[in-house]
């Protein structure tokens, strides 16, 4: 049976519209399942909004609507921003549709019947702006007001007075840390998991998982007066999405059929919700655990988190406007270390767009294509056997090409994935360079050389084209195109297809226009980046 791959991203707020720090989850993950379709896998690729919770609901009012009016007019940016990044997303769960509110509902009283749940009083600080409690020990004085430790806005003290219930997330500390233990790739990358296991350790409190204060959120199944803490109606997502609580026999299949996740991704801010809070209410409940949570590093420009709160967020949409749609997600996913913040800016971008881009990749492609015009009225020259035995270094490197890409993609590490295609770039480009092919032409003697080095870097074009389409799908069927080859979305067994030599002898080659044409930094302005 065809190997499954489940992955999400974390479900985004709706209280601001979408910004580059949530694209960069968003574009990282849609480079994995497009590359895991590639390679022959069954990919479910999963985002969507967290649609609940007080910061909505105090949006919603600030901008004179009902929360579900504000959510309703707030989706589509999202939608219509992930078109524009060319997200490939199989699925987009909203926390308000019926199936969320339903598995979460049917969750909920799977772990009350288990007896994980609890009513008791509740008091303790509370960050609206994180939907976050902190202990008194987190808490962060700043000028004699209490605030919170991540956003460093002023904490309101919840002392409601009444009951609310509680999941005995106390009890999992020891399972928590076992859990780490037998799956040491459970956290990523160990920088986080070494995070995840001190923050356990220090012993983990029972969590207040409902509220009578407001309304907008999951009733309670068995206490109808109570609606469901945000982030545990959000973390449900990631199984009701996929048929969890359902009724229908074909959504249950669905739901054998993709679970466990084989990753979460998530930023570093939210690691804590996803390796504590998450896997001990799957255990509570007696579910599979996901195989990975990956947390991603934040981008920083100026040295700052960019947040859309911060003012210091440009739309992802001013930039592709500039650099088009594959540079975006090229340069965010191979200049930053996956894993590891990354300070971006407008100067570095032009300067990665110019230098991988423009000068290697695009150029590349313009020279050989040009003088497969040129040379062989373009069409694909025959492979001469005269060549056979000749040195080829190319074949060489593209032919290892498969394995040291996988093998990046495998341990989610982008830059190495993205600089192993450069590899053959580089040495396409010095390969043409050092066998002048000009020279090659003007002789008789040499047709044959002039044939090989011509399909040689042809043949290279089309196998570095594939291992780039999950970053650049555009620009990689373009290039598909201009060699006569087939849909390059339709591959599902990139490594046969990227055996050397199947470049089909006279196919037409069309020249076209430059891929990435050069650009300077002192034609570019954007405010803010
Ligand atoms: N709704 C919760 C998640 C629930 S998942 C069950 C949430 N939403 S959020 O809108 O605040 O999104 C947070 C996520 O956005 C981060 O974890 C990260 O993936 C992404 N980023 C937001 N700002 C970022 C940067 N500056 N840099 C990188 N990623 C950032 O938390």
């Amino acid at each position: 049976m065809e190997q499954t791959y489940y992955l999400t991203t974390p479900i985004y707020y709706v209280n601001a519209a979408p910004h580059m720090g949530t694209a960069y989850t968003t574009t990282a993950a849609d480079i994995l399942a497009r590359w895991h379709r590639m390679d022959g896998r069954d990919v479910n690729f999963l985002t969507g909004l967290d649609e609940h919770g007080q910061k909505v609901a105090e949006s919603a009012e600030e901008h004179g609507m009902t929360p579900q009016e504000w959510v309703d007019t707030i989706a589509p940016t999202f939608q219509e921003t992930w078109k524009g990044l060319d997200i490939s997303n199989d699925d987009f769960i909203r926390t308000t549709e019926e199936r969320h509110v339903k598995g979460v509902q049917a969750f909920l009283q799977r772990l009350y019947d288990k007896g994980y749940l609890y009513k008791a009083r509740y008091e303790g600080w509370y960050c609206v702006h994180e939907e976050t409690y902190y202990t008194e020990s987190e808490v962060v004085e700043l000028d004699g007001v209490k605030v919170c430790p991540e956003c460093k806005r002023p904490l309101r003290y919840d002392n409601e007075g009444e009951e609310n219930w509680f999941f005995k997330l106390s009890e999992f500390g020891d399972k928590l840390l076992a859990y780490y233990e037998e799956h040491p790739d459970f956290i990523c990358p160990e920088t986080r998991r070494n995070e995840v296991v001190a923050f356990v350790k220090r012993g983990l409190k029972d969590l207040s998982i409902s509220r009578t204060t407001f309304d907008w959120g999951i009733p309670l199944p068995f206490d109808e007066g109570h609606v469901t803490y945000v982030w545990f109606d959000a973390l449900i997502n990631y199984i009701t999405a996929i048929g969890y609580g359902s009724d229908d026999p074909e959504k249950q299949a669905m739901f054998e059929h993709y679970w466990p996740a084989d990753v979460h991704f998530v930023g570093k801010d939210i690691i804590r919700f996803h390796c504590t809070i998450w896997p001990a209410m799957l255990m509570a409940a007696g579910l599979p655990l996901p195989k990975k949570v990956f947390a991603h590093g934040f981008l920083l420009t100026k040295g700052e988190k960019m947040s859309k709160s911060k003012g210091n967020a440009v739309g992802p949409a001013d930039l592709v406007r500039i650099f088009g749609v594959d540079a975006y997600r090229y340069y965010f996913l191979s200049d930053v270390q996956f894993g590891n913040d990354g300070s971006i800016s407008m100067e570095r971008m032009v300067q990665v767009y110019n230098a991988d881009l423009a000068n290697t990749w695009g150029n590349l492609c313009s020279r050989v294509l040009n003088m497969c015009g040129k040379y062989f009225d373009g069409q694909v020259p025959a492979f001469p056997d005269s060549q056979a035995d000749a040195p080829n270094p190319l074949r060489d490197l593209a032919e290892g090409l498969y394995a040291e890409y996988s093998a990046a993609m495998d341990v989610i590490d982008y830059s190495g994935a993205a600089d192993a295609v450069g590899k053959v770039c580089t040495l396409a480009n010095h390969y043409v360079e050092d066998s002048a092919p000009w020279n090659l032409a003007k002789s008789e003697e040499t047709a044959d050389e002039l044939a090989a080095v011509i399909y040689n870097a042809l043949e290279a074009i089309r196998i570095m084209a594939m291992f780039y389409a999950p970053f650049m799908p555009n620009t990689s069927a373009e290039v598909f195109r201009r060699l006569s080859l087939g849909d390059i979305a339709g591959i599902d067994d990139v490594e046969a297809a990227a055996r050397w030599g199947q470049l089909p002898a006279g196919n037409a080659v069309v020249k076209g226009d430059a891929l990435f044409p050069r650009l300077k930094i002192e034609e570019i302005s954007l405010e803010g980046f």
